[in-house]
């Protein structure tokens, strides 16, 4: 990787700087169990971090405020979860400490693969170790929930069960099943809004959970993953209300992938594959149609993230 290309600004300054990368998820499984009072909607999902990362670059200055930017323009803005994230920690802190937050996106936007709340996380993480802050990482999961319901997952990532709405973290040391080693991410040119995508949810959508409490089984006993074992609730809606990802889907099983499966609210599609061999051919005849595309692997980022300088 090379740093100085994921940080630009950075040889313009001499303000110390911290350098992190912010990992994307896709879900495994995502039970809906129903709607709360409050109007979210109560979870059961397996989600995994993927080796497709955005990049953070922090300067440290002596204004009194926070600046970001970013290489997709449309969000550089302060409402961007990375400036909320840094704003609730200098204020639950009393800190005047000055920042510029420099985000380059490689992770889609609104594709169902939580960048965003990734980017958050990052942020909290790297900012606490960073600046040494006397914040417990249950203080940090407090600010993480407040930010969004996918947010404190990606404060640990690699592999667990989220529940409540989504912010209630157990995670999972698996064994990932030589079978899905390879990734494959598909990616409709259209973008999703995950509140709609739950608002479309009808009551036969909604499972027990069992989905995910079975796929938790086999990926800790090693019992080995069918891919019939992957399920998304939100599926079923998405496919009806988006004909661009019911299209993408089809392509890429007529393309030879075994199956498909959506990723959060999508309209991100992913299937798995045990070697590039197989991979390959699916990877190829999306690409030629003019879909993005991504081979990634599953990973856990826990220790090798975080890079100062
Ligand atoms: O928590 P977050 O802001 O990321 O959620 C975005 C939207 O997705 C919420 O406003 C809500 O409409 C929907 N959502 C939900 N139930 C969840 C998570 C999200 O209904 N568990």
């Amino acid at each position: 990787m090379n740093q100085s290309q994921d940080c630009p600004q950075q040889q313009a300054t001499s303000g110390k700087v911290c350098f992190v990368q912010s990992y994307a998820k896709i879900n495994l499984t995502l039970d809906v169990l129903g709607k709360r009072a409050d109007g979210y909607h109560e979870l059961a999902t397996i989600m995994q971090t993927i080796d497709l990362y955005d990049t953070l670059c922090f300067t440290t200055t002596n204004e009194d405020r926070i600046s970001m930017s970013c290489n997709r323009t449309e969000l550089s803005n302060d409402n961007n979860l990375v400036v909320r994230a840094a704003q609730a920690l200098r204020q639950k802190l009393g800190l005047r400490q000055g920042l510029t937050i420099e985000l380059n996106k490689r992770v889609p936007v609104a594709a169902g693969l939580g960048g965003g709340s990734s980017n958050a996380a990052a942020t909290l993480l790297a900012l606490q170790r960073w600046w040494q802050l006397p914040v417990s990482m249950q203080e940090l999961w407090e600010i993480a929930a407040s930010l969004g319901s996918d947010v404190p997952f990606f404060l640990t990532g690699g592999l667990a069960l989220c529940e409540g709405r989504g912010e209630r973290i157990t995670p999972l040391a698996a064994h990932w099943p030589a079978a899905m080693r390879w990734l494959l991410l598909v990616k409709p040119a259209i973008g999703v809004s995950t509140a709609t995508v739950f608002r479309n949810l009808t009551s036969s959508d909604y499972t027990n959970g069992a989905w995910s409490r079975a796929i938790e089984v086999a990926l800790q006993t090693q019992s080995g993953l069918q891919a019939s074992d992957l399920y998304n609730s939100l599926e079923r809606g998405v496919l009806a209300q988006y004909p661009e990802v019911a299209q993408a889907r089809q392509e890429m099983l007529d393309a030879g992938a075994p199956y498909v499966r959506l990723s959060g609210s999508g309209p991100t599609l992913f299937s798995t594959f045990a070697t590039l061999t197989e991979a390959a051919p699916v990877q190829q005849a999306l690409h030629t149609q003019g879909y993005e595309v991504y081979l990634t692997r599953a990973i856990n980022p826990a220790n090798n993230d975080i890079t100062y300088f």
